[in-house]
Formats: structure tokens, sequence, C-alpha cells
């Protein structure tokens, strides 16, 4: 049986509501509800289920570490909103503007202590092989996550490196989750690492279209403030791209706004933005972001699984890569 996107989301957040966490000191848990009730994507739990359910039906035996995968993804949100400085998320204020910075620290810190928790309910066998995928996983995306910091302030990041930083920082979350669901649901080795790299393949085009959504996507449809990357001097692959293709002229413009201190924040973001346009970064984002897609493609049609079986998992993965959220 193969189940439906829409009847895995509902399952999905049904277990995350019956999570009983929620006691006294309500103030650490309470912006856990907060930003597990708003939902989004729900992206990495329904990865492991779609891919659990290539094998197997009872996907109920795989609700708790779905549960786990997405609170340990919001874990991150949390600290990354404050290593970010960003103030809107799934259109709400961010935890640490609702609250403070203490709070997004320690109510992030017990998201990710109850993402092991959560990871952990299963038996032995297969915790045995899920627990160093997951804490491997969750040292990687640290790893992205300095380098993403760190390169706000080098000048000389290639893209090769921007690629590496963000196959840390977000594909190995995508993969792990795939895989997890493999594993739990038995299949082979080659199955469950070909998963792996669909999911790191799937992952990279994920943060490349994030990235372009900063720029480029609606602010009440994205759920985030549009800019922000530009504001911070991430370097992108749209920014980096744009600096290596552009005229002498456009390269000192954009080295002007990336070394100025002091500046609004919307005339940096119309004129970096200016640039991409002179330059059709879009296109050329559209056509990295299908280049890892189709790659990831060829790496689910290897899987040893009737083709009828992928199409759900196949389906939701080309939705995503069409988003505007
Ligand atoms: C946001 O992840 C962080 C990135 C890795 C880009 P999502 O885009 O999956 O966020 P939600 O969970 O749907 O809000
Ligand atoms: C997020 O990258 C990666 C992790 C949360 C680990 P971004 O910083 O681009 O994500 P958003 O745009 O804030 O969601
Ligand atoms: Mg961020
Ligand atoms: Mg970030
Ligand atoms: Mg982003």
């Amino acid at each position: 049986m193969i189940f439906k996107v829409s009847y895995l989301t509902e399952k999905v957040n049904e277990y995350i509501n019956s999570l009983a966490y929620n006691h006294a000191p309500n103030e650490l848990y309470n912006p856990i509800d907060y930003v597990l009730e708003v939902g989004g994507k729900r992206v990495r739990p329904l990865l492991m289920l779609l891919a659990y359910n290539l094998y197997k039906d009872d996907i109920e035996s795989v609700l708790p570490q779905a549960a786990a995968i997405e609170m340990y993804h919001n874990h991150t949100l949390l600290h990354d909103d404050l290593m970010d400085n960003s103030d809107m998320r799934r259109n709400r204020p961010t935890v640490h503007k609702v609250w403070d910075e203490n709070t997004a620290i320690l109510s992030g810190d017990t998201m990710l202590i109850l993402a092991y928790k959560y990871m952990c309910e299963c038996d032995k066998d297969f915790l045995d092989r899920i627990l160093p995928l997951f804490t491997i996983t969750a040292i990687e995306i640290c790893e992205g996550q300095q380098w993403d910091i760190q390169f706000e302030t080098m000048e000389d990041v290639t893209i090769d490196q921007y690629i590496e930083m963000i196959r840390l920082k977000t594909a190995v979350l995508l993969a792990a989750s795939l895989k997890i669901g493999a594993i739990k649901a038995g299949a082979s080795d080659e199955d469950a690492d070909s998963l792996y790299q669909f999911g790191i393949n799937l992952g990279l085009a994920f943060q490349l279209q994030d990235d372009y959504l900063d720029v480029y996507g609606t602010p009440e449809t994205f759920g985030k403030s549009i800019g922000n990357d530009i504001i911070s001097n991430k370097k992108t692959f749209m920014l980096l791209s744009a600096y290596n293709n552009g005229s002498e002229q456009q390269k000192a413009e954009i080295l002007r706004w990336v070394k100025m201190d002091n500046f609004d924040p919307q005339d940096k973001i119309k004129a970096i933005t200016a640039i991409y346009n002179e330059l059709n970064i879009d296109k050329l984002c559209f056509e990295k972001i299908d280049n890892y897609f189709e790659k990831g493609l060829v790496l689910l049609d290897s899987i040893g699984v009737e083709e009828s079986k992928k199409s759900e998992l196949k389906d939701f993965v080309k939705r995503m890569m069409r988003r505007n959220v």
C-alpha cells in the first residue's frame, strides 16, 4: 500500500501534537510548542516515511524517528535564526524575538535532546544502526553552520566551498532522513546508500532554492524576510556567481556593498538584486538546481523497488523543487 503525502502529513502532525514534553517550567517548553505548532513543510519526516513506505506499510513504527528528525530540524532553526539575526519564520516572529536570546538557546538545546530521546524509541538492532548516522549528521550540520558564518567575513569563497557548506548544513539531514526510513524498513545497504545520495542531491537543490527564494521570494508565502542573506553577506551561489561573472564595474559594486559597515538594508538588497537581474543569476541558479535534482532522480531510479512504489516520493520531491514556500 502506498500512502499519500497528505495522509502521512496528518500522521506526523498528529504524532508531534501528542508528544507530552510540556510541563514546568513552561517558559522552556512554550517556545517549542510555538515553533512546532505552525508546521512548516515537514519535509524531513515526510522523506523518512516515504522512504520507509517504499518497502513497508506499517508507517506507525517509524513515527517516533520521524518526529525526532522534525524536532531536531526545529532545534537547528531556533539557533540558526539567532545566528542569522532573522526576525521572521513561518510568518511569525522568531523565538528570540518573541522571547529572548537565552530562550532560543535553551529551548533549542532542549529540542536537540528531545530529538535524541524520540530517535532512541526503537529496538536495539535498529538503534545500533541509526544512532551513529544521526550523530554524525548532527555534527556535520554544526560544521556546515560554522562555515556558513565564517564565509560571511571571507572574500575568497569558491563555489565548491559553498556547495560543501550547504551539503553539510542542509543536505545531510534530508539524506539521513531517507536513509533512516530505509534502514528501519529493512532495505538493502545498496538501496539505503542510494537513497542517502539521492537525499544529498535533493538537499543541495533544496538549499539553492532556499537561497533563491531569499532574494526572489514573496515574504507572505516564503514566511521569512526577503534579503537577509544579502544583508549579512552570505556567500550564496548567487552572490559568488554574480561576482565571478560580473564586469569590473559590477565586481567593484558588489565588493563596495560587501565591505560597507553602515548602510540602509533596503538599499543594499536593491543594489545587489539589480546586479543579479543584470546578469540573469536566477537562470543560472535554476540550472544548478535542475542539475542536482536530475542527478538525484537518477539515483532514485537505481533503487531496487518497482517504479509504481516510487511515484509518491517522486511527486513529492518534484513539488518540493517547484516550491515558493
Ligand atoms: C529551512 O528548512 C532551513 C533550510 C535548510 C533551508 P525548511 O524550508 O524545510 O523549513 P520549514 O520546516 O518548512 O519551515
Ligand atoms: C539553514 O540555512 C540551515 C540550517 C538551519 C541548519 P538558512 O539559514 O538559509 O535557513 P533559513 O533561510 O534561515 O531557513
Ligand atoms: Mg537562516
Ligand atoms: Mg543560516
Ligand atoms: Mg535561507
